[in-house]
């Protein structure tokens, strides 16, 4: 073995055996179901190949749970995540401990400030946690104003999700564009979900007569669309 191979391998054991010691419980089984997961979504849930696989870091607990058992029960088609979701590799509990353990990771959004002495392997290392997703050029101003009357509501005004509504800042910005292609091919249901929970909560007048079911998505032109996606691009600064 080479000596940097060497030291990552004992870098990695000191790391593992440090954790384990530290902190038994959910924690630990959550970073266990996440072994297999990192090999496309990173060792930090940060996403991997420029946005193929999103970034699941941060992402909403309930959001990341509902998903899960949406591409195990195949309502969310997904070819190299079904496997992965399958009952037998993937119960309810190990739902859990995965999705509390992914939301509870905080990845920082600003480069750190390397000090002169820091080696090459400490700056990759650092660097492979940070998430900084390139800006997308777009009409802010039409994108902010789209975003607040139409998304925020339950995205956040700062794009950081509500309860089981994801948060979108952060997100690769062509993930974000091939779920809004999918959602209008109606092949995931996005808005439509909401707004039935919505109204089975509240008693509506018997006579009324339901909406027909077009999503927010399908209102707005590909132009709105791209300038919200840039206006989220542009969130990811914004105090949470
Ligand atoms: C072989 C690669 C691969 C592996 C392994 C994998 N995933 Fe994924 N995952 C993907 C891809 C690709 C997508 C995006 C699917 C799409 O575009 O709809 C995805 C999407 C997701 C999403 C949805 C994100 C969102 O914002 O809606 C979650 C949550 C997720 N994966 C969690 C996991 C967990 C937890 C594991 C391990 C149990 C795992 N993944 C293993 C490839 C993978
Ligand atoms: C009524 C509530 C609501 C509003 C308003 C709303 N969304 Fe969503 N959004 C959701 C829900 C619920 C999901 C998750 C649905 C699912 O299970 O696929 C979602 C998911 C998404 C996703 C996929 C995220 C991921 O990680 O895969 C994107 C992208 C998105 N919304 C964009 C938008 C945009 C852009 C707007 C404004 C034009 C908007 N949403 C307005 C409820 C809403």
């Amino acid at each position: 073995m080479r000596p940097i191979a060497l030291l990552i391998v004992s870098l990695l054991l000191t790391a593992s055996f440090g954790h384990a010691a530290e902190q038994p419980g959910q924690q630990d089984s959550g970073k266990e179901v996440n072994g297999p997961c990192a090999a496309c979504h990173g060792e930090f849930g940060q996403g991997g190949k420029r946005g193929e696989y999103p970034r699941i870091a941060g992402q909403r607990p309930a959001y990341l749970e509902q998903q899960l058992r949406n591409f195990r029960s195949r309502q969310r088609m997904n070819l190299p995540m079904f496997p992965y979701t399958q009952e037998r590799e993937l119960s309810d509990a190990d739902i859990k401990a995965v999705a509390a353990y992914l939301a509870a990771i905080e990845l920082p959004t600003k480069p750190p400030d390397f000090k002169d002495t820091d080696d090459a392997l400490t700056r990759l290392l650092a660097m492979e946690k940070v998430m900084i997703i390139p800006r997308l050029e777009g009409n802010l101003e039409n994108g902010k104003r789209s975003y607040d009357e139409n998304c925020a509501h339950c995205h956040g005004k700062t794009g950081r999700g509500i309860n089981r509504f994801p948060m979108l800042v952060g997100q690769y910005t062509n993930y974000l564009q091939r779920q809004i292609d999918i959602y209008l091919k109606g092949e995931r249901l996005h808005d439509a979900v909401a707004d039935e929970e919505e109204e089975d909560s509240k008693a509506k007048p018997v006579d009324k007569p339901k909406p027909i079911k077009k999503g927010i998505l399908d209102r707005l032109t590909e132009k709105d669309i791209n300038d919200i996606l840039a206006h989220i691009t542009h969130l990811q600064d914004a105090t949470p």
